[in-house]
């Protein structure tokens, strides 16, 4: 049933991805003025084999609002470059340090550490150039920019990498973290409630808002109506969430070839995650539960949403 379910989903990514792709391709082409190491550092990252959830969402989420997927084209593409500044930084030596992404080596690790953060300033400022030059109707355009602005910001995706880089796991100081897939039972104490909390505030923000505003962004360019924004924004927290438990586990369980990056981190840098506190199975039971609740946001779109809720199985099955 799992596998049937994230079916659609599949046919709409392969269908629709060379669609994104090609339109992030024609975006990072740049004038005389852009050094061609700059050039080749955006490329390199920004045209590398990511899975292209969140523009999936922003198209997906403006077709489920009945509007095509063109007008949303320009929105889909502004997160991805936001999404992909994230990463290249999340790499980068003074954060997770990491040398893999996408299957490749990440931008620091090719290009060296100044030109990727510069290619990460040039795609979160382009991602408004592309958003305010390429959606036509004016309010539409400013509405995407604000809401786009809010989930990259000190509140939201930056914050939560500032809380990520400094909530270390509290057995840091002494004892290991607790160990995957123990078996032990969900934290009842009060610690234990006070770090989950903290925790997923964490992902909150530092995943869960980008998840968030692409399915908004969609709904904006589509003009839905405020109760079906609402049911698009409460899909979009409860995803966000299952999709970083998921990324979790797979820093655990994960094949770092399928998955184009490093896996052991989390528990090398001692970060606070959903299996350090819950075990491997606790962290499963809780990406499920997050999955149901948020298809359930989806019942008001009835078929429209077919292609959403696929996409939520698939968050579960995902080994990438
Ligand atoms: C990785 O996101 C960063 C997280 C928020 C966990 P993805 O797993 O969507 O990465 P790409 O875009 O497919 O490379
Ligand atoms: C990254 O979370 C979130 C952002 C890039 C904003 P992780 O650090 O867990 O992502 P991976 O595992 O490196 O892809
Ligand atoms: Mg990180
Ligand atoms: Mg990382
Ligand atoms: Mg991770």
């Amino acid at each position: 049933m799992a596998e049937l379910s994230s079916r659609l989903f599949l046919e709409y990514a392969a269908a629709v991805r060379p669609e994104v792709d090609a339109a992030l391709d024609l975006a990072s082409q740049y004038d005389a003025d852009c050094p061609v190491v700059l050039r080749e550092a955006i490329r390199h990252s920004l045209l590398a084999p990511g899975k292209r959830l969140r523009p999936l969402l922003v198209l997906m989420s403006a077709e489920a609002c009945g509007c095509p997927r063109e007008g949303a084209m320009p929105a889909a593409c502004a997160v991805e470059m936001v999404h992909t500044y994230s990463l290249i930084h999340d790499d980068l030596p003074a954060m997770d340090d990491d040398d893999w992404r996408r299957g490749r080596p990440s931008c620091h690790a090719r290009f060296g550490e100044a030109m990727a953060i510069l290619a990460g300033d040039a795609l979160l400022a382009q991602a408004f150039e592309v958003l305010s030059g390429g959606i036509r109707s004016p309010d539409v355009a400013a509405a995407c920019c604000l809401e786009l602005a809010r989930a990259a910001g000190a509140s939201a995706l930056v914050g939560g990498q500032v809380d990520d880089l400094q909530s270390p796991f509290p057995g840091n100081a002494g004892a290991p973290p607790r160990s995957p897939g123990d078996g032990r039972p969900e934290p009842r104490e009060p610690a234990g409630l006070v770090l989950q909390a903290q925790l997923e505030r964490i992902h909150r923000r530092k995943t869960g808002a980008m998840f968030r505003v692409s399915l908004r962004l969609g709904g904006i360019v589509a003009r839905t109506a405020p109760p079906r924004l609402a049911a698009l924004d409460a899909f979009g927290q409860k995803l966000g969430l299952a999709f970083q438990i998921v990324d979790d586990l797979l820093d655990i369980k994960g094949d770092p070839t399928a998955l184009g990056k490093s896996v052991g981190k989390d528990r090398e840098q001692r970060k606070l995650t959903f299996p350090a506190l819950l075990g491997v199975e606790g962290s499963r039971r809780r990406a499920e539960a997050m999955i149901r609740e948020a298809q359930q946001q989806l019942l008001v779109f009835g078929a429209q949403a077919g292609c959403l809720e696929s996409l939520a199985s698939y968050v579960l099955e995902r080994n990438r």
